[in-house]
């Protein structure tokens, strides 16, 4: 009999399974169900970006292994795109390294700086690789509450000085993934600071830094003072220029933390199809309104799903980034229970925050993933939900 490794059989159970099975059920009755509960956009992959890849994949030396690190040139876009964006001057060849998409770099980073035993302050809630990398290291999770209260940023004040005495690694995600709040420059200063002080690594997850409807972008952690002794920073093309399929992203930052890193992915993975990274470099050094063309389409079906649910009387957080929608569930109910009313009865998938992190009850996750008449529909079916 296959015997199944500790760190694969010890994960937490699949949070979605009965979701999942409801709406496999309501597929079956003929259902007309409105997805909202995956962050995956439905909108192409700029021409461009395409095209590039067309010609590329026609490049025989494109098919060959790639090197680990990435591409020069690719990486030397990756550089060309932090500078013009936040400002931040890397060395293509030392303080960036590709990835096969940012899920990739944070699934693997606690090998290259977690020991058995070692504690990573990790969001609650949060992306779940986070805590899931953690474990495959051997590492120990340590969660930190995302409260309502705090802006859905982590007290930091709050960690236990033993605890934080034994991090290695600290977790953090601005624009977030659920909650879509955004970070403050004061609390990246506060930041620093505690890394410095208690010498703690920083892992910043920048994968919706372009997905923001405000005037004020989101800055990158590298811009703060002193970050770039304690940084490690991951960025993706995914959601930016709708490449989710493509797997490719970059981290950047720390010399030292950015080759630690390379290490690992030079024995476990052989890097990405050139002929992606030549996309990825026409992606991020071409014409960048598609990005902002993007913007427009979300903040308009954030009006249209936001403002419908508004008006019907839901507690819903309007996202100043991202395209995720937290809406609070009504007094007495789980967000699991919740998330199957909702998908039971109006055939609206959302999904329990709940699936992120115990402290993500009392919420569920919707999308922008939809047209902006989809959106208006769902918002309308939710709206005649009894209470
Ligand atoms: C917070 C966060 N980080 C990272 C990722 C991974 O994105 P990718 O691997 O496509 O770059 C996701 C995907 O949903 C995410 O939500």
């Amino acid at each position: 009999m296959t015997r199944i490794a500790e760190r694969i059989a010890t994960l937490p159970p699949y949070p979605f399974a009965r979701i999942d099975e409801l709406k496999a059920e309501k597929r079956r009755a003929g259902v007309d169900l409105i997805d909202l509960g995956i962050g995956d956009p439905d909108l192409p992959t700029p021409p461009h970006i395409v095209a590039a890849l067309r010609e590329a994949a026609t490049v025989a030396s494109h098919h060959r292994y790639p090197s680990y690190a990435g591409m020069i040139e690719m990486r030397a876009a990756a550089a060309s795109f932090m500078a013009k964006r936040f400002g931040v001057k890397l060395d293509p060849a030392t303080e960036v390294v590709a990835l096969i998409g940012s899920k990739e770099g944070v699934a693997h980073l606690p090998l290259a700086l977690v020991d058995p035993g070692d504690v990573v302050l990790c969001p609650d809630p949060g992306y779940p690789v986070y805590s899931v990398g953690t474990q495959f290291a051997g590492g120990e999770v340590y969660s930190l509450p995302l409260r309502r209260e705090n802006g859905f940023l982590p007290d930091l004040r709050a960690i236990p000085t033993d605890v934080a005495r034994r991090a290695k690694l600290i977790w953090v995600n601005y624009p977030n993934n659920p909650t879509a709040a955004l970070a403050t420059r004061g609390f990246y200063e506060e930041l620093v600071v505690f890394a410095q002080e208690h010498d703690i690594v920083i892992a910043s997850d920048l994968a919706y830094s372009e997905m923001y409807y405000g005037a004020e972008p989101p800055p990158s952690l590298l811009e703060i003072p002193g970050a770039r002794d304690v940084t490690i920073e991951l960025h993706s093309l995914s959601k930016t220029y709708n490449m989710t399929g493509w797997r490719v992203g970059f981290a950047v930052g720390n010399r030292e933390l950015v080759g630690a890193l390379g290490k690992v992915k030079t024995n476990v993975d052989s890097g990405v199809f050139e002929a992606v990274q030549v996309a990825a470099i026409a992606a991020l050094t071409g014409d960048q309104s598609c990005v902002a063309e993007q913007r427009r389409i979300y903040k308009a079906r954030r009006e249209a799903l936001c403002g419908g649910l508004r008006r019907a009387g839901m507690d819903v957080i309007v996202p100043e980034a991202t395209f995720y929608v937290l809406v609070g569930t009504p007094r007495g109910m789980t967000s699991l229970d919740y998330a199957g009313k909702i998908l039971d009865q109006t055939g609206v998938v959302v999904t329990p925050a709940t699936g992120f992190g115990a402290c993500g009850e009392g919420f569920v996750r919707l999308t922008l993933c939809a047209d902006k008449a989809r959106l208006e529909e769902a918002a309308a079916r939710l709206a005649k939900l009894p209470t």
